[in-house]
């Protein structure tokens, strides 16, 4: 079951009315960000990513609280318009940015979807459990319970050739042709077309539950407790933001971060007020 992997660690200590007081943003490298709440009362919001043409922020949620049923959903991100995409177990999202199209993932296969008309069309994989997926300069999805990483082109899909050794939980490239992923050891970064794969982190326990990049193509990082940052050059995590229990990351088109907890999606918008 999917929902083995991604359980809330129990944290309704948290709930009830939460009321907005001065200065409880968080400052990271000096600035300070105020938390707006852009959604609330979700279940688990997981696998954020924003398509920059439109603003629009893609995700999914659970739709039973113990069992493998989830949604994709996108807001407006000018707006903070809600709405449910029709996909039966929506689950994962990603932008090909060239074309200006929405792939989703299923439990049982790939949909394109049209931001404009709100229309789904299948793409292929019919009886696959989507894991993960992510655009690049193809199409790379894993599956469950596998976890392999497959590329679809044209209808085809193979086994990718340079992840061909390993699972891959969470997939990002950078603009430097170089690859991050995490599975159950850890989180890597590999060159593309090599096996070279480098150790940034490992992760006995938990590992992370988002990965992404900004539009200057830096690494981010969801764990439990937090958002980190990788800093290439050591390669190592620096932990930015404290997080209760984070679901998931994505920059939107102002590079400001969009976080998950485990109920609410929160935009971290810079202020001069603190
Ligand atoms: C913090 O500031 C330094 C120096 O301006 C910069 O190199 C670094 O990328 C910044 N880090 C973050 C997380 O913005
Ligand atoms: C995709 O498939 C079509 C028809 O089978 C073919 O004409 C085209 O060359 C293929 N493109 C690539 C990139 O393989
Ligand atoms: C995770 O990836 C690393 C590097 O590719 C690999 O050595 C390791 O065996 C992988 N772990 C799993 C559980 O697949």
């Amino acid at each position: 079951m999917k929902y083995l992997l991604i359980v809330a660690s129990l944290s309704i200590a948290s709930a009830g009315v939460i009321k907005e007081e001065a200065c409880d943003g968080v400052r990271i490298n000096g600035t300070y960000y105020e938390k707006e709440i852009i959604k609330t009362d979700l279940d688990r919001p997981y696998l954020l990513t924003v398509d920059y043409s439109t603003n629009t922020l893609y995700f999914s949620y659970s739709i039973k609280s113990d069992e493998d049923i989830f949604k994709t959903a996108r807001i407006d991100l000018d707006t903070n318009a809600f709405s449910d995409i029709d996909i039966v177990n929506g689950f994962a999202q990603t932008v090909d940015y060239e074309h200006q199209k929405v792939f989703i993932g299923s439990n049982d296969g790939i949909y394109k979807y049209d931001h404009d008309t709100n229309q789904v069309e299948f793409v292929g994989q019919r009886g696959s459990d989507i894991w993960a997926i992510y655009y690049d300069d193809v199409l790379y999805y894993s599956e469950f319970p596998s976890q392999f990483l497959y590329t679809l082109s044209n209808g085809t899909a193979t086994r990718f050739k340079d992840l061909e050794d390993t699972k891959v939980d969470h997939f990002v490239t950078d603009g430097d042709n170089t690859m991050f992923y995490t599975n159950a050891t850890g989180l890597f970064s590999q060159k593309k077309g090599t096996k070279d794969a480098v150790l940034i982190e490992e992760f006995p326990h938990n590992g992370p539950r988002g990965l992404t990049t900004n539009k200057y193509e830096d690494v981010y990082v969801c764990m439990r407790d937090g958002i980190y940052e990788v800093d290439k050059t050591q390669p190592s995590l620096k932990k930015i933001v404290d997080v209760d229990d984070c679901f998931g990351i994505a920059f939107d088109i102002y590079d400001e971060i969009i976080y998950a907890d485990w109920k609410s999606l929160i935009r971290l918008k810079e202020s001069d007020i603190c």
